[in-house]
């Protein structure tokens, strides 16, 4: 009797501390075949995170690689800004999610071992990453723009315009009369703060439609110490631009519909405003043509990116417009396709006169906005 209950008290001890093992790491829980919490809606990933947390020892570099295998396997798109590399998204999101600097590359980083618990800090990045398709910037709430790092949020695009390469001559070739630029269609101000960062002497002005946006352009103009020289302004283009400028620069939306509609699903967890822009996309470039005049001092001159497809129908839609385009080129001399005659300038003496706008269409302008 006495042996029988030793054995059985035996036992019970075992079953306790087993049992207190599996409580302090969930992942030992399950065996392959039995069901695994769910980290993921998706099987073959919840599997491989759960055989991750079950190996023993772990390092960063080991995190980061399971994410670039899995971001690889469910084909991401790119999304064409700075860190569009698989290795870079991972890494970004694994030093985020430890709380890292997310540029570190050194070894001792990368060969940190890791607790489950800091596992679990990550595997959800990578799984929204992967099965929402949201963009690594939305997730870390930060995009480099020109070396300078921006607050981001879901509510203005993610900043990579092309327009940074050609900032110095940009700014070089202004007639200067008053010093002042316009940043129109700004979302999250990336453009209208580097030029301010640039050129110390010039006073700009920030302007969206999106109050939301705007919200976010003020944490960057006080996240750069701006205040006073950088300003935000609401409305719809120009509705509540008073002054006159030297430069208006703008990175409008320049989607056409149907485009828009069979984008991935990256563009889609962007605002909507930001990109569509009627059924030609030329809907806020022509509109910004047409009114730019009346806000550009004589000297002054517009410049506008529109992404090439856009520019192929802005060049048919105003064959007698005298528009200087620029094409981008990469550090090594290439042109991506999609970036042949991507921005234009135009000097406020060649632009169109104005054409006039019914308030029905303007109270459309303003519904679609909200
Ligand atoms: C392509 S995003 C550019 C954002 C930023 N300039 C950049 O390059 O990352 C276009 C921006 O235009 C704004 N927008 C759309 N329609 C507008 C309108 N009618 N008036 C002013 N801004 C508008 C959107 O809210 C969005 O922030």
């Amino acid at each position: 009797m006495i042996s029988i209950l030793f054995i059985k008290e035996q036992a019970d001890l075992l079953w306790h501390r087993l049992r207190a093992r599996m409580m302090a790491s969930p992942d030992l829980s399950a065996s392959p075949d039995e069901e695994q919490p769910c980290l993921s809606q998706n099987p073959h990933r919840n599997r491989k995170y759960h055989a991750f947390l079950r190996q023993e020892k772990k390092t960063v570099k080991d995190l980061i690689r399971l994410g670039q295998r899995l971001m690889r396997r469910y084909g991401l798109h790119p999304h064409f800004f700075g860190n569009n590399r698989l290795p870079d998204t991972a890494r970004f999101l694994a030093f985020y999610g430890l709380n890292g600097p997310h540029n570190a590359t050194d070894s001792h980083d990368l060969t940190t071992c890791l607790s489950n618990e800091e596992v679990l800090q990550v595997l959800p990045l990578f799984e929204r990453r992967i099965a929402e398709r949201i963009p690594v910037e939305y997730l870390t709430q930060e995009a480099e723009y020109l070396g300078k790092t921006f607050y981001v949020n879901p509510h203005v695009l993610v900043p990579r315009s092309l327009m940074h390469t050609r900032f110095q001559e940009f700014l070089t070739h202004v007639t200067w009369q008053n010093k002042r630029v316009l940043d129109l269609c700004t979302g999250s101000g990336c453009i209208g703060i580097s030029l301010a960062l640039l050129n110390p002497e010039i006073q700009v002005d920030l302007a969206d439609l999106s109050e939301e946006a705007l919200k976010v352009a003020a944490v960057n103009i006080k996240k750069h110490a701006l205040e006073g020289r950088v300003n935000c302004i609401q409305g719809d283009l120009f509705e509540n631009i008073r002054e006159r400028y030297d430069l208006i620069i703008t990175n409008p939306p320049y989607v056409a519909s149907a485009h828009y509609r069979c984008a991935p699903l990256e563009f889609k967890n962007e605002p909507r405003l930001a990109l569509e822009a009627g059924a030609d996309g030329l809907d806020l470039i022509k509109r910004i043509l047409s009114e730019a005049k009346m806000h550009l001092n004589p000297t002054g001159k517009v410049i506008a990116e529109v992404g090439f497809p856009a520019a192929k129908r802005l060049k048919r839609k105003y064959p007698h417009l005298l528009l200087k385009w620029y094409t981008h080129r990469t550090p090594q001399g290439k042109t991506a396709f999609l970036a042949m005659d991507c921005i234009f300038e135009c000097q406020a003496k060649d632009l169109p006169p104005r054409e006039k706008s019914g308030i029905f269409t303007r109270w459309l302008r303003r519904l679609s906005a909200n």
